[in-house]
């Protein structure tokens, strides 16, 4: 265990995958242990993971509150009212000094405060939106705090994030747009690894190699973009020589609006986390 590790108690309500992947994040760098972590969930039988981990586990999600210093809201964002419902019902003191981290999507702050606030008065609140390449140490997330949140509370969620991935603050405005790049954007790219290598097994190349080099190309030319500096154009360019086979594969992609059809699919996924977020709110 680092020096640097921390002393807070972290709770999750809601110990799914998401909550997993968090938390093994910051306990494989040292940054917290097991025996610091506070789970509820409806089915004690789901929480045999945490337990064996060394981690306590509960059925009330009232006793995570009451024993943790950092809340993750870490359930499926239609539960929110169940789930708050079952910590005032099972909450056996009044609680202070309580920092609240919701994962949920699509839940705005405002909402978290409404919610949140009869349990501690001017609650804490961070509102983060991660992805799932978390859970191999390469997300993006992103977050926003709200108006009661310390400047401590800020870093110690961006350095919880950052060990896996990287992890920026940005506005509540941008957090549906941003979701729909880089929380629903894996999925987009799972579509494109599975083309590319469809086309590799129509031209015949076995299946397994097909989606290991398609998923090795991608991580690639991603590298080659974070670390080289240049413009993704340029990148391009430099692979497309003059009258060969990729600007030959290229005028197939442009003819076939692979552009345009990646922008209307940031454009409807950030559209609908909108109307799910009004559909919520209202
Ligand atoms: N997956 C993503 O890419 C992604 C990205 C960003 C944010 N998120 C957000 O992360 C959150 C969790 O997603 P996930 O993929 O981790 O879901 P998940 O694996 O289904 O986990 C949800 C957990 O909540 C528990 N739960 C159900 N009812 C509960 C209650 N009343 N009180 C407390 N816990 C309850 C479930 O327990 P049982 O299994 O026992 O029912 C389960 O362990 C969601 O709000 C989602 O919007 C997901």
């Amino acid at each position: 265990m680092e020096e640097l590790g921390f002393q807070e108690k972290i709770g999750f309500i809601g110990g799914g995958n998401m909550a997993k992947a968090i938390c093994e994040g910051v306990v494989r760098k040292g940054l917290i242990r097991y025996s610091q972590v506070y789970v509820s969930g409806p089915n004690i039988q789901n929480l045999l993971y945490w337990k064996e981990k060394g981690a306590h586990v509960y059925t009330e999600n009232g006793r995570v509150v009451q024993e943790a210093d950092i809340i993750f809201l870490a359930f499926k964002p239609h539960i929110l009212p169940t789930a708050i419902a079952g910590v005032y019902d099972t909450l056996k003191h009044p609680v202070k000094s309580k920092l609240f981290v919701s994962i949920l999507a699509g839940i705005p702050m405002k909402q978290l405060e409404n919610v949140l606030c009869p349990l501690e008065e001017c609650a804490r609140i961070i509102r983060v939106m991660p992805n799932t390449p978390i859970m191999v140490g390469e997300g993006c997330t992103v977050f926003s705090a709200g108006p009661k949140a310390s400047p401590s509370d800020i870093s110690l969620v961006k350095k919880m994030f950052e060990v896996s991935g990287v992890c920026q603050q940005v506005p509540e405005s941008l957090i549906n747009a941003i979701g729909a790049l880089a929380g629903s954007g894996p999925a987009f790219v799972y579509l494109i690894l599975e083309a590319l290598a469809d086309g590799g097994v129509k031209q015949g190349v076995p299946r397994n190699l097909a989606v290991e080099f398609a998923a090795q190309t991608v991580l690639g030319a991603a590298k080659m973009s974070l670390e080289s500096g240049k413009h993704t154009g340029q990148l391009k360019d430099e692979v497309c020589s003059a009258g060969g086979t990729t600007i030959a594969g290229i005028h197939k992609l442009e003819s076939g609006g692979v552009r345009g059809a990646l922008m209307d699919a940031i454009e409807a996924a950030t559209k609908r986390s909108q109307e799910l977020a009004q559909e919520k709110h209202g």
